[in-house]
């Protein structure tokens, strides 16, 4: 038996959930495995309503259970950042999840926005760092004189104690965001990065960043990956900029099989992954700590403007389950929902609303449903 924090957050968050939910009970059920639900209320409606984000004494609470499967978060009526920040980025940072694995996997069934591409095409892992680099949180903005202490950064980052000075003439304006990336930080990434290519049995892995101007944390970032790579002679390296990285995940992503990226490029590059792969509505994620509590996610947002329309496509939400099964062990029940998820989609009958078709959410669970039913049979 598992205990799992369930958040289904904002916006499609709530219906994506619930049919990710209902897929991982089925699924886990058919192998004698239960899961037992602890729902949390986080998210806009609760924030505005009580006033509270997400408390430390449940962040605690969380961490006595498995693991954590969240819808999304972020919601027209309250202030970006406020949510992203206070909710998901507090779960990533607090509970140590650094990293954040998303697989870029065109799945049978599904048209790439790239002509001629299939899934023999677009199948790799972005292993994208979770919790330092521009995601610190350190920054400020302020004019002139009213520049106060808000400079110190606030995440004791592997003891990292940093203080910053500005003096500002006159009614001079400036904002500013830290970027910041720890040796420590980036080699337990990398390693992982490496050690994902040897027990999928890869060759390669492929590193993302903009040493070429962002030189002294991007040049870190460059040497602690030469540094790890030595550990593993027989996996093969390449480096790109950013720049030119998403330029190849258009033109040439067969190129990739593994790569690992600092945080803020981690983050737009999966948007472009998901993009290629099919869609945003079938783009998974994880975030992981190996030694601590890991949390599942769709990529995709909370998309209030098609909430409670039936339209919002759960399958991101459904993959996410799966792996969040295989990482509690349970790789066969993984398999299966990954199984018959491709089975549903190649065979084409049901078609998510965001590929032209007319199955709304719950249809596509309950052909899944279906699907694992027959398993039975
Ligand atoms: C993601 C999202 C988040 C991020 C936001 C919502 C804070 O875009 O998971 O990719 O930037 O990491
Ligand atoms: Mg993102």
């Amino acid at each position: 038996m598992y205990n799992i924090a369930l958040i289904p957050g904002d916006g499609i968050g709530p219906e994506v959930i619930r049919e990710g939910k209902r897929i991982i009970d089925f699924a886990s059920e058919l192998n004698n495995v239960q899961i037992n639900w602890v729902e949390f209320p986080f998210g806009a409606e609760h924030y505005l309503k009580k006033g509270e984000l997400l408390p430390d004494s449940v962040l605690e609470e969380i961490k006595g259970m498995d693991a954590i499967y969240l819808g999304a978060v972020g919601d027209p009526q309250v202030k970006p950042g406020i949510l992203e920040k206070e909710i998901l980025l507090k779960i990533r940072f607090s509970l140590d999840q650094y990293i954040n694995l998303r697989p870029i996997r065109l799945l049978q069934g599904i048209e790439s926005p790239l002509r001629n591409k299939t899934f023999k095409n677009i199948n790799f892992y972005v292993v994208r760092e979770n919790t330092e680099d521009f995601y610190i949180g350190t920054g400020s903005s302020f004019k002139g004189k009213e520049y106060h202490s808000d400079h110190v950064i606030k995440r004791n980052l592997f003891q990292s104690n940093i203080q910053i000075d500005f003096q500002l003439d006159g009614e001079e304006e400036i904002g500013y965001q830290l970027g910041l990336l720890t040796r420590k930080g980036s080699d337990r990434i990398i390693r992982y990065a490496f050690e994902l290519a040897e027990k999928k049995g890869l060759s390669k892995v492929s590193t993302v960043d903009k040493a070429n101007v962002l030189s002294d944390m991007y040049g870190l970032w460059r040497r602690v990956f030469k540094d790890v790579s030595r550990d593993f002679p027989d996996i093969s390296t390449d480096y790109y900029y950013v720049d030119a990285m998403t330029m190849l995940m258009v033109t040439n992503p067969e190129r990739f099989q593994i790569v690992v990226t600092p945080n803020m490029f981690g983050d737009i590059i999966t948007d472009l992954g998901a993009a290629i792969q099919g869609g945003i509505g079938i783009a998974a994620s994880a975030n992981i700590n190996p030694e601590g509590i890991s949390m599942f996610e769709p990529i995709h947002g909370s998309a209030p403007d098609i909430k409670n329309q039936g339209k919002a496509n759960p399958i991101a939400a459904i993959l996410a389950g799966a792996m969040m099964l295989d990482s509690l062990g349970e790789t066969k029940i993984a398999s299966t929902i990954e199984n018959v998820t491709q089975e549903v989609l190649k065979e084409g009958k049901i078609k998510p609303i965001e590929f032209g078709g007319k199955a709304s959410t719950s249809e596509i669970g309950d052909g899944i449903i279906k699907k694992l039913k027959k398993l039975l049979n």
